[in-house]
């Protein structure tokens, strides 16, 4: 995997200058470089060899390199970098901003979409001969908007790794239960084109049946369909595994750079970049914390730990028990978190339990980013039908030195 495509992205933007629009401000014009690798969460795993070391560092500029127009920046846009929605490789501080038009139960999808045109994710600013944004149309008492925070980064190699087998494992384990715990895997379809580095994985377009790993409601299966998907989506740069510029107010096809704007290589460098992120450090668990997160059910859907594939192709994530604290399976959360969005089998009720895994360099938890603390994050998830409201009952009857036992736990994973 040569990065060619990184030596032309760091010619054009990397220190570049703040991106001359044509229709707005750029919302990342008041973000700071960053100093690569000094960050505790932006890191590489360790024991890796040089030549991989190599390829994180470069992945780790590409990922915070601003793209400009003559990049191929446009027409509709949300930011122009990963890093400003995942600093440091961690979560937010850019999100997303979802509009779905709903029932009148406020939570369901209505049939009818024709008043979101441009579909469900709002991209507000414009470049490469766009002179409009995409936003939320009137507000109406059928649209419903929410928000969707980046999620960290870091530890994304091991969700990547694990077995198949394990995932379908847990679900049906799960699906024995008798207190409502019963999570779904998100099967989904591959919807990029093939990927001529097939080490990864070898899926074909359209191909179907695979497991869902990555985002609030686990819609992707693979680390670089996602970067292009990113790519593609958050910030308007396609790639040879997803060539076409979304649908557009405009109805513009291309933008200032014809053709594909990043290369093979720079999905490919991101996507290796993320995988070659570690789990932030942890201190050695008190057992008791260990026993309360059992006691409160807590593991049943955060699962400490799930056996890697013996030949994922980075060896310090092949074979391994891979410490992520989730069972990549959807639940229900209940209305209160209901966004009115599907994706896949993914309903408006169901989310992906969210690894535990450095949580104590968030701002906000939850995929909206509602809960400020960790207790907040677990009071809520006691909505109405949530499949948690039982685990939310035995965290309440906890002791006040328990609860604070627990709390310092999941803050410390
Ligand atoms: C505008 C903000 C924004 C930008 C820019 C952005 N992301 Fe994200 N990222 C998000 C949000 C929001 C999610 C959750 C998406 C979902 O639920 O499907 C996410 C999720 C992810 C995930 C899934 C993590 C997990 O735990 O499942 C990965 C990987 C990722 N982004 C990589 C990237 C890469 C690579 C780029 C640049 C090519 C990028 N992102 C650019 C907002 C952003
Ligand atoms: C039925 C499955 C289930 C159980 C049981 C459960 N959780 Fe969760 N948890 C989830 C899901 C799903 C999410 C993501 C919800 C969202 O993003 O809106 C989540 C999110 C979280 C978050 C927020 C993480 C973040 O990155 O924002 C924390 C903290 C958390 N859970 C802790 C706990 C603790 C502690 C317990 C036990 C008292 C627990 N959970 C029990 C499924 C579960």
């Amino acid at each position: 995997m040569k990065p060619q495509g990184l030596r032309d992205l760091l010619s054009v933007s990397l220190f570049g200058v703040l991106p001359l629009l044509s229709g707005c401000e750029s919302p990342d014009s008041q973000s700071h470089p960053k100093v690569i690798a000094e960050d505790p969460t932006d890191i590489p795993i360790a024991g890796v060899s040089a030549e991989l070391k190599k390829l994180f560092f470069e992945g780790d500029v590409a990922f915070d390199a601003v793209f400009l127009e003559g990049d191929g920046l446009g027409p509709n846009y949300i930011r122009t970098s990963c890093g400003s929605c995942h600093a440091a490789a961690g979560k937010g501080p850019g999100s997303v901003q979802k509009m779905v038009m709903v029932k009148s139960d406020g939570f369901t999808p209505d049939s009818d979409q024709s008043a979101l045109p441009w579909g469900s994710t709002a991209r507000p600013y414009y470049a490469g001969g766009a002179q409009k944004g995409l936003t939320p149309p009137p507000s109406s008492p059928n649209l419903k908007l929410s928000t969707r925070i980046g999620l960290a980064t870091f530890g994304r190699g091991y969700l990547e790794a694990i077995e198949d087998r394990e995932i379908e494992r847990i679900e049906a384990e799960q699906a024995k239960r008798t207190d409502g715990i019963h999570g779904q895997i998100n099967r989904v379809s591959y919807q990029s084109q093939a990927n001529p580095d097939r080490r990864y994985h070898q899926h074909q377009p359209g191909q179907t049946g695979l497991i869902g790993r990555f985002g609030h409601k686990a819609r992707i299966a693979t680390l670089d369909e996602f970067s292009a998907d990113a790519a593609q989506g958050d910030m308007s740069m396609t790639s040879p595994l997803r060539p076409t510029e979304l649908a557009n107010p405009d109805g513009l096809t291309d933008d200032k750079k014809p053709g594909v704007d990043l290369t093979i290589d720079t999905i490919n460098l991101l996507a290796e970049y993320m995988r070659l992120l570690a789990i932030p450090k942890r201190e050695a668990p008190q057992e008791q914390a260990v026993a309360l997160f059992e006691a409160a059910q807590c593991s049943a859907c955060h699962v400490p730990s799930l056996k890697t594939r013996a030949d994922y192709p980075i060896a310090q994530l092949a074979a391994v028990n891979a410490p992520v604290f989730t069972d990549l399976l959807l639940h229900d959360m209940g209305t209160e978190l209901a966004d009115g969005l599907t994706d896949g089998k993914a309903s408006s009720r169901q989310w992906r339990t969210a690894p535990l895994i450095g949580l104590r360099f968030f701002q906000n938890y939850l995929h909206d980013g509602r809960a400020k603390t960790i207790e907040e994050a677990i009071l809520k998830h006691n909505g109405t039908g949530s499949e948690a409201r039982g685990s939310v009952e035995k965290y309440q009857a906890l002791t006040p030195d328990d609860k604070q036992l627990l709390l310092k736990y999941v803050g410390s994973l």
